[in-house]
């Protein structure tokens, strides 16, 4: 069984996350030891030019197994899915990308005895019957969404591949990511990011949800360092792995509306709440990271009035270039 993280695939790797998770690991493990990939063709210049890029369809074993061997992959970072929004919509491709994508990644791992396997699972796994504050580590999975589902047991999937096999999977339930440099993928806290490109290019914005949804929140490098510092950290203080809550700050759209008034004071908010409503409304307000504190040191590093002002200045930028 190797044991060193050396090379490194990335699946999904266009995504919200995906796309800036490998620069960090090409800055971290060297450019060419990190393989990009997605079932879309064409990446962006800054993922085409700074490494490896290769098209793999996550449900199809084989496109995985290739690049495996090319590139003597030894740990798979793996991002590929669809999310809350678009999986209610489609909730048999939602089943088929996150249930398949995810066996034939862990079924990989063993075969090819890999090092590490780290597979994102979300707040999502979240539904009926739990303490809506600080829901705790372990507490009742019971989500009413087919992404929440797949995650439950992308969850349960991964553990036992632990316990079975001895690969060395870990994950973690990321809450709504908030970001700028890609769009997220069709999910239910993607207004915490469309909010801020409207309110830089026209300071207004419709929001999907009602102005009193709580819903735990991250900065993008708060993610990013969550995810690496999991895949670092040592095996033997684990006693969870793939089921770790990570939080950094909760808000309502109101109060991130009040919060982005601090940097555009004119800025306008109104609520017209669609289907991604009652999803959210199933989710908890807040979360118990205690466990991911204590087996691996997580901490957060941006709030939200520091996370706010980021995105504001990183936005701004972008739009006087012309780039949003
Ligand atoms: P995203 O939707 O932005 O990106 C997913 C990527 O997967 C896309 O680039 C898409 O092209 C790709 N993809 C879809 N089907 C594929 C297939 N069959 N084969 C290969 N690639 C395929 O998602 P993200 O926000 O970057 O999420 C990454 C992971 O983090 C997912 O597991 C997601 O559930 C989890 N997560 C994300 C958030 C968030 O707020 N962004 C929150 C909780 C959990
Ligand atoms: N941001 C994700 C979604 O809304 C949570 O997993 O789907």
């Amino acid at each position: 069984m190797k044991k060193e993280i050396k090379k490194i695939l990335v699946t999904g790797a266009l995504g919200q996350i995906g796309s800036e998770l490998v620069m960090e690991l090409r800055r971290r493990y060297g450019n060419n030891n990190v393989v990009a990939s997605d079932i879309r063709p064409n990446p962006p210049k800054r993922i085409a030019e700074s490494g490896p890029y290769e098209v793999v369809d996550v449900t199809k074993a084989d496109n995985i197994r290739q690049v495996i061997i090319k590139y003597d992959i030894d740990t798979i970072f793996h991002m590929a899915a669809i999310l809350s929004g678009v999986g209610e919509k489609d909730p048999q491709l939602c089943w088929n990308v996150n249930m398949n994508g995810t066996m034939n990644v862990l079924d990989l791992g063993v075969k090819f005895e890999l090092a590490r396997v780290i597979v994102p699972s979300s707040m999502a796994v979240w539904g009926r019957g739990i303490p809506k504050e600080n829901v705790p580590q372990d507490s009742v999975l019971r989500p009413t969404s087919m992404y929440g589902v797949t995650k439950v047991a992308g969850e349960r999937l991964c553990d036992y591949y632990v316990y079975r096999y001895g690969l060395d999977c870990r994950g973690l339930r990321y809450p709504g990511i908030i970001s700028h440099e890609t769009l997220p993928g069709g999910g239910t806290t993607d207004y915490a990011v469309e909010i801020f490109y409207e309110a830089v290019k026209n300071k207004k914005y419709t929001c999907f949800l009602k102005e009193d949804t709580m819903l735990p929140m991250m900065y993008m490098p708060d993610c990013i360092k969550a995810t690496i510092n999991l895949a670092e950290a040592d095996f033997n203080n684990l006693v969870h792995h793939s089921d770790f809550n990570v939080a950094a700050f909760s808000f309502t759209p109101g109060q991130l509306a009040d919060e982005i008034r601090k940097f555009i004071p004119d800025f306008e908010i109104t609520y017209k709440p669609d289907f991604r409503q009652a999803i959210a409304d199933s989710w908890p307000y807040s979360i118990d990271d205690s466990c991911a504190r204590r087996e691996w040191g997580w901490q957060p590093s941006f709030d939200i009035y520091s996370m706010t002002k980021d995105m504001i200045e990183k936005l701004t930028e972008k739009h006087k270039k012309g780039l949003i």
